[in-house]
């Protein structure tokens, strides 16, 4: 099975990235298959709210600005599973994970049987800094997008710079969850 894990810092080294190649070892050690995407290398801006607010997302689910989105979205189609980690900033989610999600949330909310997330578990985790301030209100706009999308809340997970050691291996064990409970 396939698992994707969406990443939005700028920095290949961080926390954010600490946290990915745990989620992607609880994957792979447990006979799936992960997908890494890296918001930050792609060409995504910001939903343009086309004509009167609605463009082609809420009825063709599709978006009709043409970049990096319309590839990334046709790739989570056949994705079992979903993990994604955002650093925290200013207690919310990153730039690039909410200009993914709020696009990929528009295309998807009412996309009925054909939303290519229904009934799929997602993994959220926001990775913050020393302070951890605003850790649960950015782990809040997931769990909306995650409502809004119908899928499976399976877990919420915050990680500090002070909770990172055990918090590391959280993460791997709920991908690794994961992982056996979609065979
Ligand atoms: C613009 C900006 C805003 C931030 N806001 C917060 C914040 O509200 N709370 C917090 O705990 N850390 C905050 N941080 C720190 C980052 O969440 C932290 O450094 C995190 O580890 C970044 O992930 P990375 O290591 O993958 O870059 C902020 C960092 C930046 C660049």
């Amino acid at each position: 099975m396939k698992i994707t894990i969406i990443t939005s810092s700028p920095n290949k080294d961080g926390l954010t990235a600490a946290c990915a190649e745990q989620a992607r070892e609880g994957i792979v050690q447990n006979g799936g298959e992960a997908v890494l995407i890296s918001l930050n290398d792609l060409n995504i801006p910001s939903c343009s709210a086309c004509n009167n607010g609605w463009g082609t997302c809420r009825e063709g689910h599709a978006c009709q600005v043409k970049d990096d989105f319309q590839a990334t979205h046709a790739s989570l189609k056949d994705s079992d599973g979903l993990i994604i980690i955002s650093p925290v900033y200013w207690g919310e989610l990153s730039e690039s994970a909410k200009n993914f999600l709020d696009r990929l949330r528009r295309c998807e909310a009412f996309s009925g049987d054909k939303n290519i997330l229904a009934g799929k578990p997602v993994i959220c985790v926001a990775a913050a800094g020393g302070s951890g301030n605003g850790t649960i209100s950015c782990l809040e706009s997931m769990e909306r997008f995650v409502v809004h999308l119908r899928a499976v809340k399976y877990d919420f997970i915050a990680i500090t710079q002070r909770s990172r050691q055990y918090k590391l291996k959280t993460i791997k064990e709920a991908a690794a969850s994961m992982c056996l409970g979609l065979k």
